[in-house]
């Protein structure tokens, strides 16, 4: 049977994963390069921090799209990707942490902690930030065995306030320009994701608390 599967779905291949991690390192590679070959433009500073918050957000939405996929595909070898996917938006997030402390704020912590506190959208992206750290750290077998199934789960659900709260940082530093259509575009990707999930933990309620009359009924 297992045999079966494997033979059925590319995705259980043993490439697979060392493919898709390649993958994931792709947008780093293309900026990397476009740092050393002096093609990101007039402002490369700016072009990297915000290149490398467009990677998180974008990581954040295909994270958020594993599981649709998996159960719309019926597809479970999906899942193989999403740890990895999530480890990854955490390396992006650093990165752009990263270069906007040093490109912008020449590494002076103190200057990093005040211009957090002044500007509500930096505050927004570092809470987001904060909050995936108790994501990564946790995103190994052995902190899945010591927080046990169900509080796992439970603190990973904190993708979804931080997904918000991304989509908010993203919104707000565009509000001062005006200029909502990207950060319109995520938002419609997000709702979607989110509206997914929220009918189907609806409809699971529902049908767990009209199952017993719906037996009743039948007998
Ligand atoms: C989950 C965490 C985060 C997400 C999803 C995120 C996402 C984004 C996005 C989408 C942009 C706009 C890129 C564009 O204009 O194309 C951006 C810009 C920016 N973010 Fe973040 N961000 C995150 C965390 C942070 C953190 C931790 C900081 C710093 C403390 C930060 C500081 C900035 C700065 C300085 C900019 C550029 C502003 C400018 O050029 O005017 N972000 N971020």
């Amino acid at each position: 049977m297992v045999t079966a599967l494997k033979r059925k779905s590319p995705l259980l291949h043993g490439t697979a994963k060392p493919l898709f991690f390649v993958l994931c390192l792709l947008p780093l590679a293309w900026l990397v390069w476009g740092a050393v070959f002096d093609q990101l433009g007039a402002n490369p500073a700016e072009a990297l921090i915000r290149s490398l918050g467009d990677w998180t957000l974008r990581g954040l939405c295909l994270t958020l799209l594993i599981t649709p996929l998996r159960v719309l595909s019926s597809q479970p070898a999906l899942l193989r990707f999403r740890r990895m996917l999530g480890l990854f938006v955490f390396f992006y997030a650093s990165l752009h942490l990263l270069a906007y402390s040093w490109l912008d704020m020449g590494l002076g912590l103190n200057d990093i902690w005040l211009d957090i506190l002044k500007r509500p959208f930096i505050l927004m992206g570092f809470s987001a930030w904060l909050l995936l750290l108790p994501l990564a750290a946790t995103s190994f077998n052995r902190a899945i065995r010591w927080l046990g199934g169900k509080r796992w789960q439970l603190l990973h659900r904190l993708i979804y306030p931080l997904s918000l709260i991304g989509l908010a940082h993203f919104i707000w530093m565009r509000a001062g320009k005006n200029n909502f259509a990207e950060p319109a575009v995520y938002g419609a990707i997000l709702a979607v994701l989110l509206g997914w999930r929220a009918y189907r933990a609806w409809a699971a309620t529902r049908s767990s608390t009209t199952s017993p009359l719906k037996s009743r009924a039948m007998t």
